[in-house]
């Protein structure tokens, strides 16, 4: 059994995404499993090195999860000859910058969404990692959820006939600060100078996961809003909200099919799941959250008359069937097994900076339509002066 290394710079580490879903649930799940064994035995070892501002925290993180090495000092991180990757996890603001460093250094790439704060970014950081030749990929979370991964299978095998329609709810209440529970997102997002807000945040999930589960996006209307303008940030100091912090969209697809989205930090949950997809198609509807999948065939849709004078006799819930559940693995450690594949074995990984930056595009297009209040194109991204 021959034991391949890949040193990978991870950036990022001591926030939300970056510790629990990238560190603690994929690279460090993944060397507990022993690494990552191809087909032919070769097993890729991946060798963090943690990159971040705090040195006591790095430190315990890199004790707490038997790290060999941990650093503060991101130019040297860089371009650490010992790290084939770079992967970034902290802020958008600060991304792009980080990324074309990290390219010109030679490094392959992987990173968090969104792949930079606006499209001239995205195209500019998805060019010079063309040119440099190095791999790169954009995390697309969402496309590996157990629920995502069941309307697939769905998909595949025809149940919907011919999709219609999206409706999706995805949001929670975020509290303010201001009274009673801490806030459970960090105060950037809220700020649209530091890459803050909710359409930039979630319409770049909202365009992989309508491309590649649905249809390609054509065309948006988008209203934002801000409604919470002042809230309390980590040091307990009162900021206005620049951002917006809720987001009611309408999204054209190819083949005539709609998806209207209300992405909101500012709701209280009345459904089964933080996000909440429904797929109407002419044979059937499905709706879809973050694990579970009910279905509804046309064989068995209830026939309802609208009688506001008696109640209702039909008891609406009862007509959907659950799929069953599958063991599914942490979606964040698929996608990094399937990155390290694709750079040691030049396996193909389909979600790379090209599908981030149509992410910030749709995202640039919801801003555009908020802003001047009208239907915005959503045209093919020219890349290398080739459409994609
Ligand atoms: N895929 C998903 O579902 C998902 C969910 C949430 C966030 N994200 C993305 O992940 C990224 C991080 O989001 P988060 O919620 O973990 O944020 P976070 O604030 O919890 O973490 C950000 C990290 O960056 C560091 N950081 C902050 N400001 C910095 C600066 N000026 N210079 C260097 N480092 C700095 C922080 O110390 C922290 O380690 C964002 O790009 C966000 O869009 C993705």
């Amino acid at each position: 059994m021959s034991r391949r290394t890949v040193g990978i710079a991870m950036n990022g580490v001591t926030g939300r995404m970056g510790m629990n879903q990238h560190l603690i649930r994929s690279i460090v799940a993944i060397r507990e499993r022993g690494g990552l064994r191809l087909d032919d035995g070769t097993v890729i070892w991946p060798e963090p090195v943690l990159v971040g501002r705090d040195a006591e925290k790095l430190e315990r993180l890199a004790r707490e999860h038997g790290i060999a090495r941990w650093t503060t000092n991101l130019d040297a991180a860089v371009a650490d000859p010992e790290c084939e990757i770079f992967f970034d996890a902290a802020t958008t603001a600060a991304r792009p910058a980080l990324l074309e460093r990290a390219i010109a250094a030679g490094k392959h790439v992987y990173c968090e969404k969104p792949l930079a704060p606006t499209l001239d970014e995205a195209l500019h950081i998805a060019r010079l990692a063309r040119e440099r030749g190095v791999k790169n990929g954009i995390v697309h979370d969402k496309l590996y959820l157990p629920g995502f991964l069941k309307l697939r299978r769905l998909i595949d095998g025809g149940f919907f006939g011919r999709i219609l329609s999206v409706r999706g709810e995805f949001g929670y209440w975020v509290f303010e600060g201001t009274w009673g529970p801490a806030p459970q997102r960090p105060s950037w997002n809220y700020r649209a100078e530091d890459g803050g807000g909710v359409i930039l945040d979630m319409f770049c999930h909202w365009s992989y996961v309508l491309e590649y589960l649905i249809a390609p996006v054509r065309g948006v209307t988008a209203l934002g809003a801000t409604h919470i303008p002042q809230r309390v940030d980590e040091s307990g100091r009162v900021y206005e909200a620049t951002a917006d912090d809720a987001a009611y969209g309408i999204f054209q697809l190819d083949g005539g099919i709609v998806a209207q989205i209300n992405s909101s930090w500012c709701v209280r949950v009345n459904r089964d799941e933080l996000v909440e997809f429904q797929i109407d198609g002419t044979h059937g509807s499905a709706v879809v959250g973050l694990r579970s999948c009910k279905i509804q065939p046309r064989e068995l849709t209830p026939r309802p008359v609208w009688n506001p004078d008696a109640p209702n006799p039909i008891d609406f819930a009862a007509a959907w069937s659950e799929v069953p559940d599958e063991p599914f693995d942490n979606g964040f450690l698929v996608q990094w097994e399937q990155f390290l594949r694709h750079v040691v074995r030049d396996e193909p990984f389909p979600y790379d900076f090209v599908s981030g930056a149509k992410g910030v595009q749709l995202a640039e297009a919801g801003l555009t339509s908020w802003r001047e209040k009208r239907f915005v194109d959503v045209p093919e991204l020219v890349v290398d002066r080739v459409p994609v």
